[in-house]
């Protein structure tokens, strides 16, 4: 038997690493008025695509095209909660959760992106709000989770810089229609994935490839748009209205594969800036971007021949908005990588890149349904204390997902159970061993929902759902 088996054998290879796969548990508790909740978006469970006025979003229109969903299918009916929002609260009022996180379709409640808005799409939510509040369950409204609408995108979407008045425009109608019983507001869901997906690899809608330049783009749109947001919420409805407002970005951890080795704890900051700085650093820090993707990009454009660094810059005054712009840290969170430094071959401009940090799975790792998701409790507390320390630790973090996916035809619970036992004690460590503030934690998902490019194959729900009805159940096994 040579080293790694018997490693292996043991179960000690993270030890190596610098971590233990499986620790010991935490036995405490959770501090008074944490928030518990569940999260879910309105593309992935709503349905009513074209019902009481809706308009389109680029989801309807990319679902329809061929090839794109794995499956085939699309979010038309999902989790039919257009008509089932109160057998929604009712599961969650059964499991006592105190909060929770569901996002606006922008076409819902403006069908045009701009202009009118469609009262029947605002009273959905409204009535969604008034069945949590006498549920007792606090709403968190995610403005933007990926449904842009259709009319929008034809004038550019994200890569048009007037979608920063675009937002800011429907964000004032979702704080004077919804900020007198909504206090937490999450302007949008991981950025990242729409400019790297949506504008990147072309796997999400709008389905654009244009990995080396077209995702810096969609990001630098996305930070102007989210502080327009927040300054305006600040200036209108903070005062009157006492909420706050946030942004979920999203990132794996990277582990340094030789934890001693400098060059490596290096490549791990770096990975964490291309992932989450990329956004957090100019919203939480100083209105720029990482310096090491300054450095990089500017570099790597020059060597590509061009003019102009791929990586856009803020004007002065963009920079004073969007510093600071942030009342809170929302983090979805799911895995890990293991990271090292890396020669990379720069000849096609690429974000993927750009970094010069080489990353991998180790095939030990538990698997979930989805192939990017394998299971790594201490990857949560590393993430949270590197945010802390990054951005000082003042401002409360939301785990704003965090959850675990199977596949069509498993009904039980037992890896989604240890996912969230591990995780969340990793989560109880951060707070009680490390003083790291983390205030809420909302379980990705409700129930089994639309997966996006991989439909409903992939189910990340703490419910089970019939997608011939749909009826949802809850497996206790
Ligand atoms: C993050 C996204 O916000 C959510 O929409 C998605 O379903 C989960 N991750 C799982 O992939």
């Amino acid at each position: 038997m040579n080293l790694v088996s018997l490693l292996l054998t043991l179960g000690l290879t993270g030890v190596c690493l610098g971590y233990v796969y499986e620790e010991d548990l935490l036995y405490d508790s959770f501090p008074e008025g944490f928030l518990w909740g569940t999260a879910t978006a309105a593309y992935q469970i709503e349905g009513g695509w074209n019902e009481d006025g809706k308009g389109e979003s680029i989801w309807d229109v990319f679902t329809r095209i061929e090839g794109n969903i794995i499956d085939g299918s699309s979010g038309e009916v999902a989790c039919d909660s257009y008509h089932k929002y109160k057998e929604d609260v009712a599961l969650m009022k059964s499991m006592n959760m105190t909060s929770y996180r569901f996002s606006v379709s922008w076409s819902r409640i403006i069908p045009r992106g701009v202009g009118t808005v469609n009262q029947a799409g605002v009273q959905y939510y409204k009535n969604l709000i008034s069945e949590l509040k006498s549920a007792g369950i606090i709403p968190a409204i995610t403005l933007y989770h990926w449904d842009l609408p259709q009319a929008l995108q034809l004038q550019g979407g994200w890569l048009n810089s007037s979608v920063a008045d675009w937002f800011e425009d429907y964000a004032r109608v979702v704080f004077a229609e919804f900020g007198n019983d909504v206090k937490l507001f999450i302007t949008l869901n991981e950025p990242k994935e729409t400019s790297i997906q949506g504008h990147g690899t072309g796997t999400m809608a709008p389905g654009f490839k244009g990995i080396g330049d077209l995702t810096y783009i969609a990001a630098h749109n996305q930070i102007r748009a989210h502080a327009r947001a927040y300054r305006l919420y600040q200036a209108e409805f903070a005062a009157s209205q006492g909420g706050k407002v946030g942004i979920t970005l999203n990132t794996n951890w990277g582990e340094p594969e030789e934890p001693n080795n400098p060059a490596h704890q290096e490549a791990s900051d770096t990975f964490m800036q291309f992932n989450f700085g990329w956004y957090g650093h100019a919203i939480f820090k100083d209105g720029k971007y990482p310096e090491v993707m300054r450095r990089n990009i500017d570099r790597n454009s020059q060597l590509q021949g061009l003019n102009i660094s791929r990586l856009p810059e803020f004007t002065p005054e963009e920079s004073a908005m969007i510093a600071g712009s942030t009342d809170f840290i929302g983090l979805n969170f799911y895995t890990s990588n293991i990271v090292y430094p890396g020669e990379e071959d720069i000849s096609t401009p690429s974000y993927f890149t750009d970094d010069g940090v080489k990353d991998y799975q180790d095939s030990t790792w538990y698997g979930a349904g989805s192939v990017w998701l394998k299971v790594t409790p201490w990857g949560i507390r590393s993430a949270l204390n590197w945010i802390t320390e990054e951005y000082g630790g003042t401002k409360d973090i939301y785990i704003t997902e965090n959850g675990f996916s199977d596949l069509q035809g498993n009904v039980d619970d037992l890896m989604r159970l240890y996912y969230y036992k591990h995780y969340l004690n990793q989560v109880l460590k951060a707070i009680k061993e490390d003083e790291v503030k983390v205030a809420g934690y909302y379980a990705w998902s409700l129930m089994d929902n639309f997966e996006w490019a991989m439909g409903y194959t992939e189910k990340f729900g703490l419910h089970s759902v019939d997608f011939t009805s749909p009826n949802r159940y809850l497996f206790t096994q």
